[in-house]
């Protein structure tokens, strides 16, 4: 049966260094859960404390309402895959796969027919007999999620599993493991890099950064409505282009915010009155190319990036960063020429000094 997975308050340092800064997250039987963040911000640490294979300090950890601090992690009826997942060499993909059901003590005859099962749901049969240095891969990868599904774990533990397969195997076997979520519904808690990933496969994304959680959400809810400039900047490839800017009054249009680095001034509709530092976000899909005196922004095309289904240029306008813009695959934008960057303020995100996004006025 699929667990629910509650994290409440949990801490854990190493030494004098605080990892896990009290992280809560109820994750739903059935929910499919992505964890990112930056590299070192404790994902495979959080990771381990739900298997078991790391201590909490502080907080609990409960399996269906159930604290499970002080259980080992073969009591806790998880599946871990990891990104460097070891198969015996010696043993055959069906004995890879039913090895830990002859540990467990499970009868030959149930052995069998669960084996077979899973070699049958991850396309493995053909290749029963091989050894893994006979393997691909992708096919590698696959006998290592039999190897922890044959025993029927309540909660799916995945730190970066695909990371060191070639493309073309990654989206392959992001499908692959899209598809037995929807037919085994457990719960899953899958750490990665990969922005597709956590976009196609979440229920709901956690960005986590230095231990702390950020933002909760279904994917689209975190990309169209970032919490914070953390996030905002964390989620989109390229990122999201940042403009330092001054809030300088409001008017019947809204807030008047002034772009530092090219004095234009845009109404922002919907926010209250304030003044002071804040930050225009903008994405590379919501900006468009014109001529340099015509836009909000104007600058040198640093760099092109041809993609095929997209190209980005990246412009110098004086900002955090260039800004990406996406323009139309077939239109040539030399690199060196100067151009200016237009956007509707609608399609803006707004941060405070401190990075908070800044909510709709909803007087
Ligand atoms: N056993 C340990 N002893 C001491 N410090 C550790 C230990 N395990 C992890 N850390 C530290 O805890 C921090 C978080 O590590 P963790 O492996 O959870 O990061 P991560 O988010 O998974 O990063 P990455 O994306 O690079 O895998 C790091 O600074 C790491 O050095
Ligand atoms: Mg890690």
């Amino acid at each position: 049966m699929p667990s629910q997975v509650e994290l409440c308050d949990v801490q854990k340092g190493f030494g004098e260094r605080q990892i896990i800064k009290g992280v809560n997250l109820l994750i739903q039987p059935s929910e499919f859960i992505v964890l990112v963040g930056p590299s070192g911000c404790g994902k495979s640490t959080l990771l381990r404390m739900i298997a078991g294979l790391e201590s909490v300090d502080t907080g609990e950890i409960r399996f269906d309402g159930a604290p499970v601090n002080d259980r080992r992690p073969a009591e806790r009826n998880v599946g871990m895959v990891f990104q460097s997942y070891a198969l015996y060499p010696h043993m055959t993909v069906e004995e890879n796969v039913a090895f830990a059901l002859k540990i467990a003590r499970v009868d030959a005859a149930e052995r069998r027919q669960r084996v077979d099962e899973v070699l049958d749901v991850l396309q493995l049969s053909a290749l029963r007999n091989s050894r893994p240095s006979q393997l691909s891969g992708g096919q590698r990868q696959r006998v290592a999620i039999g190897r922890s599904i044959v025993r029927k774990p309540a909660v799916f533990l995945f730190d970066e599993p695909l990371s060191n397969l070639d493309t073309a195997l990654r989206v392959q076997m992001r499908l692959e493991i899209s598809r037995l979520h929807h037919r085994l519904r457990n719960t899953v808690v899958y750490v990665t890099h990969d922005q597709v990933e956590a976009m196609t496969l979440a229920d709901r994304i956690v960005v986590l950064e230095a231990g702390t959680v950020q933002q909760i959400g279904p994917p689209l809810e975190l990309y169209e409505r970032p919490a914070n400039k953390f996030v905002a900047g964390f989620l989109g490839t390229p990122q999201m282009g940042f403009l330092a800017a001054e809030a300088v009054g409001h008017g019947a249009d809204g807030l008047s915010v002034r772009i530092c680095a090219s004095g234009v001034t845009l109404p922002f509709r919907g926010q209250g009155s304030r003044q002071g530092n804040v930050t225009i976000g903008i994405r590379p899909e919501d900006c468009t190319l014109c001529a340099p005196e015509q836009g909000h922004l104007a600058g040198e095309v640093l760099q092109v990036e041809r993609l095929g289904s997209d190209t980005f240029a990246f412009v110098e306008g004086g900002g955090e960063a260039p800004v990406a813009v996406r323009v139309g695959a077939d239109r040539d934008v030399p690199a060196g020429s100067r151009v200016g960057v237009t956007f509707d303020p609608a399609r803006c995100h707004l941060f405070d000094d401190s990075g908070v996004t800044l909510p709709p006025h909803t007087a």
